[in-house]
């Protein structure tokens, strides 16, 4: 299925579409549009909406040219500083546990596997940075919806902390048993990350693979369903958030 979207005076031709039977946008609103912060944070100026749609559309337009699409300083030094700071309160606080692979019934610990240590955001998180950046992914959920047609109604996000030496052996991110996730969003929290120091995410595409190097502040997106990817060991402790878009029925 493919649908023409026109911006400016091109039309461009959009394939993302993951159903036949689009779900109206007003099902898939933010879950925070009502608290007192988001209210604040909706009022953002105008100009912010239209770089963060900037933002969406090279996301976008990465994962249909390249199978994975990036921006750098997605989101503001501050809130980087923000949320690097909950990460490692949690981790201090003992709260990021061993990640697992498999879900429900085929649920396991395996560090040959990965040895990453994460933390779920709650849906119900109070935290600033947190509700700041959940917001910006809704906003970007819901952009998808319009423009793509992808009928994502969840997301779902975790805190990973990877020590130096940790990796993640190549895998794809949505479950055998449940195709829910359908995109990956990773967020980098990493303070001036040099390339020598490691922990690239590999992305395999159809004919070859991509190298994304986690500086914080970056964003890198990809099907959940489709790229297989892996992460290499750095030197220094690696920070992130992963996050998935999800269509749940
Ligand atoms: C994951 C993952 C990639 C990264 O958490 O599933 O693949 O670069 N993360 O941290
Ligand atoms: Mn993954």
């Amino acid at each position: 299925m493919q649908h023409i979207i026109v911006k400016g005076e091109f039309a461009i031709e959009r394939k993302i579409c993951l159903q036949t039977d689009p779900l109206p946008y007003a099902i898939c609103l933010c879950p925070y549009s009502l608290t007192s912060h988001s209210l604040t944070s909706k009022s953002v100026a105008l100009k912010d909406m239209s770089e963060m749609t900037d933002k969406f559309e090279c996301l976008i337009q990465g994962l249909m040219d390249a199978e994975h699409g990036v921006v750098e300083n997605f989101i503001s030094p501050q809130l980087v500083a923000t949320l690097r700071a909950n990460l490692l309160a949690r981790l201090a606080a003992g709260e990021m546990i061993q990640a697992g692979v498999g879900q429900d019934n085929s649920f396991q610990q395996n560090n040959e596997v990965r040895r990453d240590q994460i933390s779920w955001i709650e849906d119900d998180q109070t935290d600033r940075g947190e509700e700041e950046y959940f917001r910006l992914l809704w906003d970007f959920l819901g952009y998808l919806n319009q423009t793509c047609y992808t009928g994502l109604n969840a997301f779902e996000s975790h805190y990973a902390n990877y020590d130096p030496g940790s990796f993640y052996r190549k895998h794809r991110d949505q479950f055998k048993v449940d195709s829910g996730r359908k995109f990956s969003v990773v967020l980098y929290l990493n303070d001036l990350w040099l390339e020598a120091e490691g922990g690239q995410l590999i992305i395999y595409r159809k004919d070859d693979q991509v190298m994304v190097s986690p500086e914080g502040g970056k964003v890198v997106f990809f099907r959940s369903d489709v790229n297989e990817h892996e992460v290499l060991p750095a030197t220094r402790a690696r920070m992130s958030i992963a996050g998935w878009m999800k269509q749940v029925h």
